[in-house]
């Protein structure tokens, strides 16, 4: 096989992110990685775009300076509060007279599950099909081959905001950069972070970012359900900076190196002397009350993710567990408070695929998204050789089907 060369770009409410990877006989090995802080993003969505512009500019570069190469497209992560997910049917008349099911009808019965009611401002990111019925047999994986005039297909739809997707197009066509796909940040981080088994017998992702947590929940190899909460780590920090009357930045050093995600295991009389990390301080902070801070912030966000996973009946029953990602998930003692909240085996922050490379961090979770966005450009086929600069609203529907169909079979 050739080498492929792709690059994720992952723009996150704290960081920007650039991965560039190759793959030589299905093995991955990132060239380079690139990090700038994020000040135009906020809860994951653009709010200022020359500020992102320029974020992006400085993380590629440096990615770019660490391989010696220069990146022309990317794949970029979308995430935020407005990404929502439905279910869709498509229906269509087998096309054949002698009722032979072929690519293309698979193909347009998905496009038709994509046209699911036009809500205005809104565009389709992702078709993901789940299982086919043909003359009524429900529960078919792969319908091509098999005889029949009426085919339907139960796909999930993830959509996302016009105004949010512009944003996003638009700074990263002035960082000189085209996108060759856009991508649901935990489906990008998945790829990275789920082994297939995982993802067939049921597991869900959690990506703790600073201004998000984005979750997936996978089946049977397929994305099931997902959601974003516009509430983070960074949410943690803030908590602390209030509780403790101090600079965010002290929060967010106290928050890195002292704290814990539960407070019982934590002695009384612990105490941080705050004059160590500015001079201006001169107080103490109990190391338990911090603890107990945080406890309060995780507890809100994993009680909903509990609320979801019992709305939709996976409440304790996913066999794979959790599998946490994103900067939030390096909080010491996470694993075990989350293992407790939801009931579920909890794994913390690390790639099911080999990553290797010169780069020592390749594992950090905080590159998670964005070497997961640069590994669906090579397997969606858009990698750099490829020649497919393609905006999202330009690239033709059947191809993106057709990306969509070439993951879903096995
Ligand atoms: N060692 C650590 N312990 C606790 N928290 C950490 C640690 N390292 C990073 N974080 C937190 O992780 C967050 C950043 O994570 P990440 O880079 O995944 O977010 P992001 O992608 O920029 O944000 P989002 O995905 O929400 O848009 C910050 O809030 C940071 O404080
Ligand atoms: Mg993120």
């Amino acid at each position: 096989m050739k080498k492929l060369v792709s690059a994720g770009l992952d723009i996150g409410s704290s960081k920007v992110a650039v991965t560039i990877i190759s793959t030589d006989n299905g093995v991955v090995d990132v060239l380079g990685v690139g990090k700038s802080e994020s000040n135009g993003v906020r809860k994951g969505v653009i709010v200022d775009i020359e500020e992102t512009v320029s974020s992006i500019s400085a993380a590629l570069e440096e990615a770019e300076r660490m391989c010696d190469s220069t990146i022309s497209n990317v794949v970029v992560g979308i995430n935020g509060s407005h990404i929502e997910s439905e279910i869709s049917r498509g229906v269509i008349a087998v096309s054949k007279s002698d009722g032979e099911i072929n690519e293309n009808d698979a193909i347009r019965a998905i496009e038709a599950a994509r046209a699911v009611p036009n809500k205005p401002n809104r565009e389709v990111l992702h078709v993901i099909p789940k299982t086919f019925t043909v003359d009524g047999q429900e529960g078919i994986t792969d319908p091509v081959g098999m005889s029949g005039i009426r085919l339907e297909v139960d796909t999930n739809v993830i959509t996302g905001s016009l105004s949010a997707i512009k944003n996003i197009q638009r700074c990263v066509n002035q960082a000189g950069l085209s996108i060759s796909d856009l991508v649901f940040s935990p489906l990008a981080s998945s790829k990275v972070m789920l082994t297939k088994q995982q993802k067939e017998i049921g597991v869900i992702i959690i990506d703790i970012g600073a201004g998000t947590t984005s979750y997936a929940v996978f089946e049977e190899g397929d994305l099931v359900y997902s959601k974003v909460i516009p509430i983070g780590s960074g949410h943690i920090t803030n908590d602390i900076a209030i509780g403790l009357r101090t600079s965010i930045n002290i929060a967010e050093t106290i928050k890195i190196k002292y704290g814990y995600a539960s407070p019982d295991k934590i002695d009384e009389k612990e105490e941080i002397d705050l004059s160590k990390l500015d001079k201006n301080e001169s107080t103490s902070a109990s190391v338990k009350y911090i603890a107990e801070i945080i406890e309060a912030r995780l507890n809100e966000i994993f009680m909903l993710i509990r609320d979801d996973l019992r709305s939709i009946n996976r409440d304790g029953m996913l066999p794979a567990g959790v599998v946490l990602t994103g900067g939030g998930s390096k909080l010491e003692g996470i694993g075990e408070m989350i293992k407790d909240i939801l009931r579920l085996p909890t794994i913390v922050g690390k790639p099911a695929i080999e990553l290797s490379g010169v780069v020592d961090n390749v594992s950090d979770p905080v590159y998670s998204t964005s070497a997961g966005l640069a590994l669906w450009g090579i397997e969606s086929g858009n990698a750099s050789q490829s020649k497919k600069p393609l905006t999202p609203e330009l690239s033709g529907l059947m191809d993106k089907a057709k990306n969509m169909f070439k993951n879903f079979l096995p």
